[in-house]
């Protein structure tokens, strides 16, 4: 058999492992700070949770979701994004209800995207999202800004952009579409089909397009800024306040109107702008998203949320050459040597980690030598030496790895001498 892993999916090795588990204890520390709480949602959904939900016309639906029937028929698809199923599940369990309002939630896991893969773009990736619902407040807009800004700078990247925009309220939105349609139809016949096919159901995607981005008219597109009434300007300009305020760089791009269809008011991505980082320079995408509980059968509420991936994240550090400060230490490493010490060394090996020491031993029959290597590799902050003299004489010695001091303790004693030594 010559089975090799689908493509656009990795293999995370354990070292790398230890990078992913840094950086998601990072994100469960500030989502603590920020008071959002985690929620688990299914892996897979009834698939009109998404195809309602993110959008018919999106590129997510129509493209890229791996749907399947199960044994029973019913259609079911792969998660390819969390907020759809977290609004799902906020109705469902009726947290509009909930006495503390709004209701802060985050998210930490695989997505499913049937995408081309190619550097920071996977079909299973993993997304850390949060979802504020039941506030029309602008400060939560900031505040969920800045909850992934500070992620990606707890971390240590420095290269970040921030890119905002304002889609409007449904009156603003309205006016702005009739003024796309107006500007595209006299020559949708030079754009792509799928521009054409959207031209009536959501024009607003046209300017999203890849294929006809350089085409005159993406360029003298009407900006929904002008198109903006009063109280969505208003809206618009007190999120910027507030991201003034707490002193949060940002750049309008009044053409950003990011891929999912949801959204309303606030919209905004995070850049890498890293030197040497690939082509996708988005790490993280979110905005507001008032009407999708509606759409889910709940009572008004307003949303904002963001989604970052961890694939990205890491991409983005390596482009900054950050190092993570993780550490792989073994408290004790047990040498030893001769037949009865090495038997002796299973039940101390054991006695210690039930004391809480990350401790290990050779199983390899290695040499007296290659088991000092190997206690080397595993980064070892003491090496206990048990021979079988040592053992007669009921004593074991121990090596400080960072001093090179040693000394000889009563195997009796050992585990409890070490314990202090640590305190
Ligand atoms: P999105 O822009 O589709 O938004 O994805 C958000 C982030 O997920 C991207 O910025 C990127 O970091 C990551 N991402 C997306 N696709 C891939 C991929 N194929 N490979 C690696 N990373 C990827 C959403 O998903 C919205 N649910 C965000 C949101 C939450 N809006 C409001 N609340």
């Amino acid at each position: 058999m010559n089975v090799q892993i689908p493509r656009g999916t990795q293999d995370i090795l354990p070292e790398q492992a230890a990078i992913w588990q840094y950086i998601e204890q990072i994100t469960r520390e500030l989502c603590k700070r920020y008071q959002y709480n985690e929620i688990r949602t299914p892996i897979f959904e009834h698939t009109e949770v998404f195809s309602r939900g993110v959008g018919e016309t999106t590129d997510i639906v129509q493209k890229e979701m791996y749907t399947f029937q199960d044994r029973g028929d019913r259609s079911i698809t792969l998660r390819p994004e969390g907020t759809a199923a977290v609004v799902r599940s906020f109705v469902e369990n009726k947290m509009f209800g909930w006495a503390s309002q709004p209701v802060k939630l985050f998210y930490y896991g695989p997505m499913f995207r049937y995408e081309r893969p190619q550097a920071g773009r996977f079909r299973q990736f993993v997304q850390f999202g949060v979802e504020a619902l039941g506030s029309a407040d602008p400060a939560i807009d900031a505040e969920v800004i800045s909850l992934a800004m500070n992620t990606y700078k707890s971390l240590g990247l420095k290269e970040l952009k921030l890119v905002i925009n304002s889609l409007g309220d449904q009156e603003s939105r309205t006016k702005h579409r009739e003024a796309l349609v107006a500007h595209f139809e006299p020559r949708i016949g030079e754009f792509c089909s799928d521009c054409q096919n959207r031209l009536h159901k959501n024009p607003l995607r046209i300017l999203d397009c890849k294929k006809d981005r350089d085409h005159e008219l993406m360029k003298t597109a009407p900006s929904i800024l002008e198109y903006l009434n009063p109280e969505s300007k208003s809206y618009f300009e007190k999120v910027l306040k507030h991201l003034e305020a707490m002193e949060i760089p940002y750049t309008v791009d009044p053409t950003l109107v990011r891929g999912l269809d949801y959204y309303n008011h606030t919209a905004f991505e995070i850049m890498s702008d890293a030197k040497g980082f690939g082509a996708i320079t988005t790490l993280c995408g979110g905005g507001r998203y008032n009407g999708l509980v509606e759409e889910f059968g709940g009572p008004e509420t307003p949303g904002i949320g963001f989604a970052m991936s961890i694939e990205r994240l890491i991409a983005a550090l390596a482009a900054e050459s950050i190092t993570l400060p993780i550490e792989h230490a073994t408290d004790v490493y047990v040498v030893a040597m001769g037949e009865a010490a090495q038997d002796y060394s299973v039940k101390l090996v054991n006695e210690l980690r039930l004391q809480g020491f990350s401790a290990d031993r050779d199983y390899n029959g290695r040499k007296v030598k290659a088991q000092f290597k190997a206690a080397d590799r595993a980064n070892a902050r003491y090496v206990a030496v048990l021979g079988d003299d040592e053992l007669n004489k009921k004593t074991i010695t121990l090596k400080d790895m960072e001093s090179g001091e040693q000394q000889e303790i009563a195997l009796e004693s050992f585990v409890a001498t070490l314990k202090k030594q640590q305190q």
